[in-house]
């Protein structure tokens, strides 16, 4: 079995070239190709394209060119959803990846065209590739559900309406679910139809990715209330200035801290479920990635 960080440092020039590429060919503008590329290129963990392709290799599927593309469309997708999350009218935020955010280098304007040239180029990027034609349909309706009214862009929506609110715990979880778990959810469906697995198998990947992403969502709220701006390449402390709902202003770090070891220990259960069900399937890297996850 790989190694996680050697599964790492080997995909990610993978999925970089990628968006790198698609950007600079299909740009014709060249503020608003730099803008774009600076937030591509700005870093961060890269957590969704990895768990798209820790999945192929979870089925022992050799990883091609057209699946880089949709792990690449997923990161550019949640590039904008950064951008325009920063942005003054969101949660104004300065500081990104360690970077100045896009809109205090290009101005709000360019930073707010830079996030609908990222999502746009996504679904043009998969309706591209060399995808077989009924799975490239799907992906694109999955990945539109989960970027869009009723996934990721209705959790921001919920997230800003419920600031200076005190939500419910099941509000809050239905914004986690919708701002950051849909699109974590796409990466392992993705990841399942492109290594052709049956139906059976995809619909546990995304129950793994439901508390998956549950469990991602608490930890940056953890991390928000805990940890440092130089830790984290953010400002911290965001959360409670702008009157979140948030899982530790719920429950209290021990509350939160307790949900996320729940959400992750869920996790590792539906993996030993695919394990028992699938004689194909290795969860070592995806276990992994779990960790990732653990304070
Ligand atoms: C930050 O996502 C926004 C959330 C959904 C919590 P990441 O923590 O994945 O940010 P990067 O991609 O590593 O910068
Ligand atoms: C953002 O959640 C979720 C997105 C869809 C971008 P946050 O607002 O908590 O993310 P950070 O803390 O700014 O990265
Ligand atoms: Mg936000
Ligand atoms: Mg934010
Ligand atoms: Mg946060």
């Amino acid at each position: 079995m790989e190694d996680f960080n050697d599964f790492r440092e080997q995909s990610l020039p993978l999925i970089e070239k990628e968006m790198e590429n698609f950007i600079n060919d299909y740009t014709t503008n060249n503020q608003l190709k730099e803008a774009m590329l600076y937030s591509i290129r700005a870093g961060g963990k890269r957590f969704r394209p990895l768990l798209v392709l820790a999945v192929l290799q979870a089925f022992n599927k050799e990883v091609q060119t057209h699946d880089y593309q949709v792990a690449a469309a997923l990161e550019m997708i949640h590039t904008y959803s950064l951008i325009h999350d920063d942005l003054p009218a969101m949660d104004d935020d300065d500081l990104r990846r360690g970077k100045p955010t896009n809109h205090k280098v290009f101005g709000e304007a360019q930073a707010i065209l830079a996030g609908d040239g990222l999502l746009t180029a996504a679904f043009q990027l998969i309706a591209i590739s060399q995808i077989e034609s009924d799975q490239k349909i799907l992906l694109i309706q999955l990945l539109s559900k989960a970027a869009g009214t009723q996934g990721m862009v209705a959790g921001q929506a919920g997230d800003l309406q419920g600031e200076n609110q005190s939500l419910s715990l099941s509000e809050l979880v239905d914004i986690h679910e919708k701002k950051t778990g849909a699109l974590i959810e796409f990466a392992l469906l993705a990841g399942g139809i492109l290594a052709e697995q049956p139906e059976e198998i995809v619909l546990l990947l995304g129950t793994f990715a439901q508390h998956l992403g549950l469990a991602f969502q608490i930890k940056d709220d953890l991390l928000d209330a805990t940890s440092s701006e130089e830790a984290l390449g953010k400002q911290v402390g965001r959360d409670e200035a702008l009157h979140k709902s948030t899982y530790p202003s719920l429950l209290g770090l021990t509350g939160a801290k307790e949900a996320l070891e729940e959400q992750l220990v869920f996790a590792s259960t539906v993996l030993e479920t695919i394990k028992q069900t699938s004689c194909e399937f290795h969860s070592e890297l995806l276990q992994e990635l779990v960790e990732q996850l653990r304070l």
